[in-house]
């Protein structure tokens, strides 16, 4: 039998915040969108108090990108025990929690299946509300958590919320969008990629120079020793829109690296990394930067897991005007914990979605 954490003393956000007149709930969150499997428990969409993410980047790093079959599989090894986990750690069982949030789209629908149907299983058996997130909402609302979890820092004030109207930049492996957010759960498009994700412009110009997977995190420690102005690569500005583009960059790097191997099989790894890197931060910025002005955002949101780069995050905190969110490198990656924020404010919506519920992989945040 386990027994309720009690809130932490400074946890006075419900009547300080607007979050004031929405209900408390514990939510258990389940992610399975990707290569990642991850289970967490969030209070009020804000205070974590457990959250567990099995990663799959090494059964995945030999083929250079994530293989969708060997991650449903290692899903479904590993669901449970995350499940078992999130829960411990939270002490907390089933009946302590109040409805349960899963990643229903978008994701690889092998992978989405296992997460909803565990989520379904669950619902069921403990009559639970079931409610279906969308994954860019849960990279959202992994700004309104609180970092480090409930256990760790039982003292530590919460943060203020974001303030709308808000400026939202989501950067993850499967998509770069621009989003003005008015209010909680209110999302106005204003433009996104019209090809390569900036993760995955990130993933592929690190296998063109010969670095692992994944290749954010590879390309960011490459180019820490790097020369950024050494290769003058393109910035694809698409002026009078708020689109993104970078095929042109990667096969810009691509002849770039063709016209090396010319002279030398030594390629100049650090100085085209950084020099890569950097075109990429620069439009990101500056785009979000001027999207931030037009429309008059109280502050900008950086997340999805390119917003882990330490030249992005660095480049938004000294250029914007306006305070820049952006979450702790532990919650920019996917996990639990975020799906079941965002899943508070769904559940505060009396969103409640049926056991037919279907996984949803390629459903669009201005669709949600
Ligand atoms: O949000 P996420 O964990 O999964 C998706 O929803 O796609 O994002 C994964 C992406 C990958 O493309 C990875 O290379 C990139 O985030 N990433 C980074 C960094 N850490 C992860 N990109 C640049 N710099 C990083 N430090
Ligand atoms: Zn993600």
């Amino acid at each position: 039998m386990s027994s309720s954490p009690k809130l932490p003393a400074s946890a006075t956000f419900l009547s300080t915040d607007s979050t004031a007149s929405l209900p408390a709930a514990r939510i258990l969150g389940i992610e399975t969108s990707c290569d990642e499997t991850a289970a967490a428990v969030v209070e009020n969409g804000r205070i974590i108090f457990s959250s567990t993410v099995a990663s799959q980047i090494d059964l995945h790093a030999p083929f250079g990108g994530v293989f969708p079959e060997v991650a449903s599989r290692q899903h479904i090894r590993t669901i449970y025990p995350i499940l078992e986990t999130a829960l411990q750690q939270a002490h907390m069982d089933l009946k302590d929690l109040d409805a349960i949030a899963v990643t229903r789209g978008p994701g690889l629908p092998g992978s989405l299946v296992i997460g909803v149907n565990m989520a379904k299983g669950l619902a069921l058996g403990s009559g639970l509300p079931l409610i279906g997130v969308n994954h860019l909402e849960s990279h959202i609302y992994s700004a309104w958590l609180h970092w480090p979890p409930v256990e760790t820092s039982p003292n530590v004030e919460i943060e203020p919320e974001p303030q709308f109207p808000l400026l939202v930049l989501i950067v993850s492996g499967g998509h770069t969008e621009l989003t003005l957010m008015e209010g909680h759960l209110q999302y106005h498009r204003l433009g996104s990629t019209l090809d390569d994700a900036a993760g995955e412009a990130f993933d592929k110009v690190a296998r063109l120079i010969g670095l692992s997977y994944p290749g954010g995190p590879s390309i960011q420690k490459a180019a820490d020793g790097g020369d950024p102005r050494r290769f003058a690569f393109p910035r694809a500005w698409l002026e009078n829109t708020w689109n993104f583009s970078f095929s042109g960059l990667k096969t810009a790097v691509l002849r770039e690296v063709h016209r090396l191997k010319e002279v030398s099989n030594d390629l100049p790894v650090a100085d085209l990394a950084a020099s890569f890197q950097e075109a990429v931060v620069e439009v990101l910025v500056g785009k979000s930067l001027r999207a931030a002005e037009a429309f008059g955002a109280k502050e900008i949101l950086v997340a999805g897991g390119v917003s882990a780069n330490r030249a992005l995050r660095a480049a938004f905190q000294t250029q914007a005007a306006c305070p820049v969110n952006i979450p702790p490198l532990s919650l920019c990656t996917d996990n639990a914990a975020m799906v079941a924020a965002a899943g508070y404010y769904r559940f505060a919506r009396q969103q409640r979605d049926s056991l037919d519920m279907d996984v949803l992989p390629n459903w669009p945040l201005s669709e949600v």
